[in-house]
């Protein structure tokens, strides 16, 4: 374990934490863009002795415009109050506590966790894919470190969800959101909540975020006789629709 001995590329005075799935963003825009020059150009499509009216993409047009939008607009602004409802969820901040923030990416939840500790420390681990986040690597997490002036208080790690080297009952709260589903097997996904139960100290909380497989995540917790809460997301800041799962070890 080591801490990565990066040092910002440039001053910088206010964090910046990117687009989440950005390729998934430009897909729907272009999406948008392919449903709707088809009727445009093609408003009568013939197949054999039937006319085809093209007018209803229209209709899938708005619908991958609308949903680049709200994710686009998730990214920009919702994410910030869906990570301030995540740590109140975790519970009373006594500012002592050990955090750690999987998939921490630009830093979002392991920064929002620090500005609550005093002698606490908040650990962000990540593997930094590419595609998950704008600008998703260690760089940019140590620069949003400093840039939010709580370098004291952090650590990066470069670790991998499903095999930490951390001790059993490490944490005291643990953070994650919109990761586990970046594991596309089931096997891979289980050992990252394994993972994660593991590292939470008894007395602990995990507060776990994601769009989907949430139920699977329940399940694997609830087996290991864990006590668990979900609770759904709010519509109004997150796109896609976040659900949040309280585990208490
Ligand atoms: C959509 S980003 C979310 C980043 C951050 N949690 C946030 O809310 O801003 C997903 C993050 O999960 C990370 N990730 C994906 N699979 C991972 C794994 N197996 N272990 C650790 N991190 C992983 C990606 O590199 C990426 O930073």
């Amino acid at each position: 374990m080591h801490q990565p001995t990066t040092q910002p590329t440039e001053p910088q005075f206010k964090a910046k934490y990117g687009i989440d799935a950005p390729g998934v963003i430009r897909n729907l825009f272009f999406g948008g863009i392919a449903f709707a020059a088809i009727p445009i150009f093609f408003p009568l499509v013939k197949i054999g002795n039937v006319d085809i009216d093209t007018h209803g993409l229209y209709w899938s047009a708005g619908g991958c415009a609308l949903g680049g939008v709200l994710m686009l607009l998730y990214s920009l602004f919702g994410k910030f109050k869906h990570r301030d409802r995540m740590l109140r969820l975790a519970g009373e901040w006594a500012g002592d506590e050990q955090v750690l923030d999987v998939g921490t990416g630009r830093g979002l939840l392991m920064i929002g966790a620090a500005k609550k500790l005093t002698t606490g420390k908040a650990t962000g681990i990540d593997i930094w894919n590419a595609e998950d986040l704008s600008g998703n690597n260690v760089q940019h997490a140590m620069n949003n470190i400093i840039a939010e002036g709580v370098y004291a208080k952090t650590e990066i790690l470069n670790e991998n969800a499903m095999n930490m080297s951390f001790a059993d009952n490490s944490f005291d709260v643990i953070l994650t959101n919109q990761v586990i589903h970046n594991i596309y097997n089931k096997e891979g996904r289980k050992k990252a909540c394994l993972e994660i139960a593991r590292v939470l100290k008894p007395g602990g909380v995990a507060v776990i975020s994601d769009f989907r497989h949430m139920k699977e995540y329940k399940k694997t917790f609830d087996e290991l006789g864990l006590e668990t809460r979900m609770h759904p997301a709010d519509y109004l800041t997150t796109f896609p629709a976040l659900d949040i799962l309280l585990v208490h070890k």
